[in-house]
């Protein structure tokens, strides 16, 4: 089913009235008070006719989101309520479906609304124009120009915080299909001045601000910036940071933007270093400095902003400086150069910032441009968007407030031209006769500015082009002489009497009756602006310049294309540029949005009645809407009028067959309207008084309400007949159903009755039969038990006899096997031997041992006395014999390895056996002699010829020949002594001299003492009363004292057959001379490393330290 249409109207809900035209009565209040009522309740938007008034919100409102813009896509214009997306698709559907270029005229004071309308518009058209990769890309880089343009065109002013400095039209260009193919921009008159000075609560370009709070720190270093806005002459402070304004963010958006449009990064960067430049020349500062002929000069005063400006730019330093303090005037062959006093200096630095920054900006637009074009060369539909500065009107006022006002005036006038035009040619169109309209055309005030002999630009350019001393005051002077009797102009100084008086016209200014208002010029500053000098100087300093965007942004620099012409003034540039833009828009199909500011405090929900007031009167609103009126205010194609009002009457209603036309002259004719309130168009309904339309609205909904009772009240009774008819149906089905239900519930009763009581009979007549087959049983029974008794008598009467015979047999059997076992062994003892356990035990046991030996004999361990191994025991009852084995092996394979040594080894083995006997576990020195093998004559007295004399007098065996340290008895001192050893003596000999000290034999030798410690130290004790006793026991400290000990002791004990006393302890006794002194061995300190050492504490006391 198709879905049904909802026809909707404009006059659907209308707060106030949607169209202006409709407006009744028609007056400046009943217009204010229809823009307020409206205003109140959101609706931002009125038509006047085609044209759309715009109240600017302040605030954001949700009208422009997607679904709005599906709302008014491809529907009528008066469809739904006052739109701009309403006239961006009549615009575009216009230009799509029926061929015509578009241009949309926006129009309003600064602040008005007029740059957002225009993005609206763009928005719109890119939300509903054709999709694709590629167009998606041409419509971004269609809408990411804005925001470029506006961080470098736009600015803070009082009257609005992102008011445009600059006028902007753009031509959006689309394909046959209405997909959009590129664009072109043009802009118009940027406002330069602001670069070096900004009014009062107002701020230089955006760009500037943005820079300083958004570049990184890594940019800023690169161009010579500091974050601080206070560090530039250039940026006014008061109102640096606006609220609402995030500087930081835009610039990422406008670096974004820059990249989206199509920017490389060297240009975008090179573009920020134009602005630093810029910002940077502010900074430069110069003072007077006089020369000797009398010419002022002036001087820079502080050299590093300009040394950091030309690194920047890539310029000579010394060239900027000097095109700074020079000016060359070139006259056909004539070259003279004069030099800037401080005054032109800084008239000089100003100018230059200014064109720097105007033509930075002027190559920004022609770069976009570029990256917009379009790309093809098929014939291209146009639709232009003029976004240019509103009417301005500030305290002071100079020379580009008067050209934003000249273009204003234009605009005013096209628009005059346009909808007077429009609204004649429907009328012909539709052969419908006209009514003239009085209004006020501003075509006089036009005149007065650019006419070409006596118009005030003219004049203005005159007095540029004039020689000799041109000044404010001349221009001034010419256009009280040109001017004074024209209308619109006022003045105190000219002679038309009227001003003398006037004390709010000072003298040098002039006054223009704008159709917005009355502006007062000041006229300083008109010729310098017009003439927008720039000494060539400083051009060509800036053509000299490496860094390439600024090279080519001043071509006339070049000192070969040197161009002595003057270049077109300010004024007459723009005259000329505003004159092409009227030419391009005049071939268009306008489309207008007249924006209106509610206040001045940028504020939502205030309605300041008086100044919108203002505006309604220079607009020429009231008159738009007369003229709209003055004829017929309401028009309306036949065929959405006669949709409507068809109800009113009964031959069109429902149906009308037939054409459109005829229908609503039925309609008309049958509702008794007079014939002067209409007039039938070629294809639409005019209708002269806003009354009529009324009326017939009225009528509208008296007969749509009637309708409504009349579809409610055939409703209702088709609702109640459908519903009686539903319930008859359900009681016939209800009753049928019921029935059948009884009827079954009997029948069921009827059947469950006979079951009962057949079955009741059934029973009866069973027990009956049950009872005679039981009797017939149980007789049947008592027959078989009694046999069963009979046959079981009898059976175990057989049984009993059979066991009885089995019992006799068996008895038999056995007596019978004792008998014969009886005569078996009878029989065979004598056979049988007595020991034969006892000889199988012993067998066995041999047969074991004998196994366990040849075993063994497999099993044996390796000969080396050290090893540990032994296979482990077989049998428990072998254990003694196992391990005495195990003894009687080693001791074995110990003699084995014995017999291998050679007598001397068995010496020495036996010595080491002796020495351990003597020291093991009792010397703490003995564990690390056990290594050492006894030598015996370390000191090899054979071969020494030292001692020969000690030799021969030796006759005896040495066994010992060492060198021993004896302790001094009386100190502890040591001194070196050869101890010497023989079969009976022990002998102490000179180490040196080898001359014999003492003599001991070895008979007197009673003992040896030593501690239980890991020293060498150890005493010789003497028979008392021997001869060698006379000077006291002896003590010695030895490398190898357990060998000598030991050597000793075996020495003695062969010799004299007595056991020498060998006393190990920490504290003996020694004889010296008369004394006993007693040897302590005390643990010492490591302080003297690790030998020990010997002390004589006094007369009874020797410690020894060990450490
Ligand atoms: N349709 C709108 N909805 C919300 N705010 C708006 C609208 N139109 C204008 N504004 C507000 O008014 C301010 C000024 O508008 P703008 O278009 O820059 O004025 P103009 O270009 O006429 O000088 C904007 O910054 C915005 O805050
Ligand atoms: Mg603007």
């Amino acid at each position: 089913m198709a879905k049904m249409e909802v026809k909707t109207s404009l006059l659907d809900n209308m707060i106030g009235v949607g169209d202006m035209v409709l407006l009744e009565p028609l007056n400046e209040e009943t217009f204010i008070n229809n823009l307020k009522k409206r205003f109140d309740h959101n609706e931002i938007y009125t038509y006047i006719g085609s044209v759309v008034i715009s109240v600017n919100p302040y605030r954001s409102l949700p009208i422009y989101s997607p679904e709005k813009v599906e709302d008014y896509r491809n529907r009528n214009f008066y469809e739904l309520s006052p739109h701009i997306f309403a006239l961006s698709d009549e615009a575009y559907r216009s230009l799509r479906d029926q061929d015509k270029d578009q241009c949309i005229l926006i129009t309003g004071e600064s602040g008005a609304g007029k740059t957002e309308a225009s993005k609206l518009v763009m928005s719109y058209v890119a939300a509903v124009c054709g999709k694709g990769a590629e167009v998606n890309q041409v419509k971004e880089q269609l809408l990411q120009s804005n925001p470029v343009l506006e961080a470098f065109g736009n600015a803070k002013t009082v009257r609005n915080d992102n008011s445009s400095r600059f006028g902007k039209y753009m031509d959006i260009e689309f394909d046959f299909k209405g997909d959009p193919l590129g664009g072109v921009i043009s802009n118009y008159l940027l406002e330069k001045s602001r670069v070096v000075k900004q009014p009062r609560g107002e701020r230089n370009f955006h760009v500037f601000y943005q820079l300083l709070s958004g570049a990184s720190e890594e940019l800023l270093n690169k161009l010579k910036l500091e974050r601080d806005f206070s560090r530039y002459n250039y940026l006014s402070l008061d109102s640096a940071r606006v609220n609402g304004i995030d500087d930081a963010a835009n610039f990422r958006t406008v670096r974004n933007a820059m990249q989206i449009v199509g920017f490389m990064d060297h240009e975008a960067e090179s573009v920020l270093e134009v602005v630093a430049a810029v910002l940077k020349l502010g900074n430069i500062e110069f003072k007077p400095e006089s020369r000797v002929n009398g010419l002022d000069e002036s001087k820079i005063k502080d050299k590093n902003e300009l040394k950091e400006i030309c690194e920047l730019t890539g310029i000579d330093q010394s060239v900027l400086e000097r095109a700074f303090s020079f000016r060359t005037v070139e006259a056909k062959q004539e070259k003279v150069s004069t030099t800037l006093n401080v005054a032109q200096a800084y008239y000089a630095r100003d100018a230059l910032a200014k064109n720097l920054y105007s033509r930075l900006f002027s190559w920004l637009v022609n770069r976009i441009n570029e990256s917009i074009k379009a790309q093809t060369k098929v014939r291209k539909k146009v639709m232009g968007v003029l976004d240019i500065y509103g009417f301005e009107i500030f305290e002071d006022n100079s020379f580009e407030q008067f050209i934003i006002n000249y273009c204003n005036e234009k605009l005013q006038q096209i628009f005059i031209e346009l909808t007077l035009k429009e609204e004649q040619e429907e009328y012909i169109r539709e052969d419908i006769e006209w009514t003239h309209i009085e209004y006020f055309n501003n075509a006089i005030i036009c005149d007065l500015i650019e006419n070409n002999t006596n118009g005030i630009l003219a004049m203005l350019d005159e007095e540029c082009l004039r020689p000799g001393t041109v000044t404010d005051e001349t221009f001034l002077e010419k256009l009280n002489q040109v001017c004074a009797t024209h209308q619109h102009f006022e003045s105190r100084m000219s002679k038309c009497s009227r001003f003398l008086n006037d004390t709010s016209l000072p003298h040098s200014c002039f006054r223009i009756q704008h159709y917005a208002g009355k502006v007062l010029y000041q006229v300083e500053g008109f010729v310098d602006k017009n003439n927008d000098l720039l000494y060539r100087d400083l051009s060509q300093a800036m053509w000299k310049a490496s860094h390439t965007l600024i090279k080519s942004l001043f071509p006339e620099g070049n000192p070969a294309k040197i161009n002595l012409k003057r270049p077109p003034t300010a004024g007459s540039q723009f005259k000329a540029s505003v004159a092409t833009l009227m030419k391009n828009l005049q071939t268009k199909n306008p489309n207008y949005i007249r924006c209106i500011k509610p206040n001045d405090k940028k504020a939502a929900h205030i309605f300041n009645e008086s100044l919108v007031c203002h505006q309604i009167r220079y607009l020429g609103l009231l008159e738009n809407v007369r003229v709209r009126r003055a004829g017929y205010a309401f028009r309306q194609a036949y065929e959405p009028c006669l949709e409507r009002y068809k109800m009113l009457c009964k031959q069109t209603w429902p149906h009308w067959k037939g054409p459109a036309r005829s229908g609503v002259e039925v309609l008309f004719n049958e509702l008794e309207i007079p014939v002067d309130e209409y007039s039938f168009g070629r294809s639409k309904i005019f209708i002269r008084n806003p009354r009529t339309l009324f009326k017939l609205e009225d009528l509208r909904k008296q007969r749509l309400e009637d309708l409504a009772t009349l579809i409610q009240k055939i409703y209702r009774g088709w609702k109640c007949r459908t519903h009686f008819l539903l319930m008859k149906k359900s009681q016939i089905v209800i009753a049928a159903w019921y029935r059948r239900f009884a009827q079954q519930k009997k029948y069921q009763q009827t059947k469950s009755s006979a079951l009962v009581i057949q079955s009741y009979i059934r029973g009866w007549k069973a027990r009956k039969i049950l009872r005679e087959l039981k009797h017939q049983k149980r007789c049947k029974e008592a027959a078989t038990t009694i046999a069963a008794y009979w046959h079981g008598t009898q059976a175990r009467r057989e049984l009993k006899r059979l066991k009885e015979e089995a019992r006799r047999k068996h008895a038999v059997a056995v007596i019978w096997a004792y008998w014969l076992g009886l005569k078996v062994r009878r029989e065979y003892r004598k056979f049988f031997r007595a020991n034969a356990g006892k000889k199988i035990y012993e067998f066995t046991l041999q047969r074991i041992i004998q196994k366990y030996f040849l075993e063994m004999k497999n099993k044996m361990p390796s000969l080396s006395p050290i090893d540990k191994n032994w296979p482990s025991r077989p049998y428990l009852f072998l254990d003694s014999t196992h391990k005495e084995l195990k003894r009687i092996f080693h001791l074995w394979r110990c003699k084995k390895y014995r017999d291998q040594f050679t007598d001397q080894q068995k010496l020495i083995y036996e010595e080491k056996l002796e020495a351990s006997e003597l020291f093991k576990d009792k010397k703490a020195l003995y564990p690390s002699s056990v290594g050492q093998p006894f030598q015996g004559a370390y000191l090899e007295i054979n071969k020494n010829p030292k001692y020969k004399k000690l030799k021969d007098a030796i006759e005896e065996k040495i066994i010992i020949a060492e060198v021993v340290n004896k302790i001094n008895r009386a100190n502890g001192k040591s001194t070196s002594r050869i101890f010497l050893l023989t079969n009976n003596n022990l002998l102490l000999a000179d180490q040196k001299s080898g001359q014999i000290k003492s003599e001991v034999p070895l008979v007197d030798v009673t003992k040896v003492s030593m501690s239980s410690q890991n020293d060498g130290f150890f005493a010789v004790h003497l028979k008392e009363g021997s001869e060698a006793a006379s000077k006291g026991d002896f003590l010695f400290s030895s490398d190898h004292l357990i060998e000598m000990a030991t050597k000793l002791y075996r020495t003695t004990l062969s010799q004299t057959k007595q056991k020498l006393n060998i006393e190990i302890s920490d504290e003996f006794l020694v004889q010296f001379r008369q004394d006993k002194v007693c040897v302590k061995f005390i643990q010492g300190n490591q302080k003297n490393g690790s030998v020990p050492t010997c002390k004589r504490k006094n007369n009874r006391l020797l410690e020894v330290a060990v450490p």
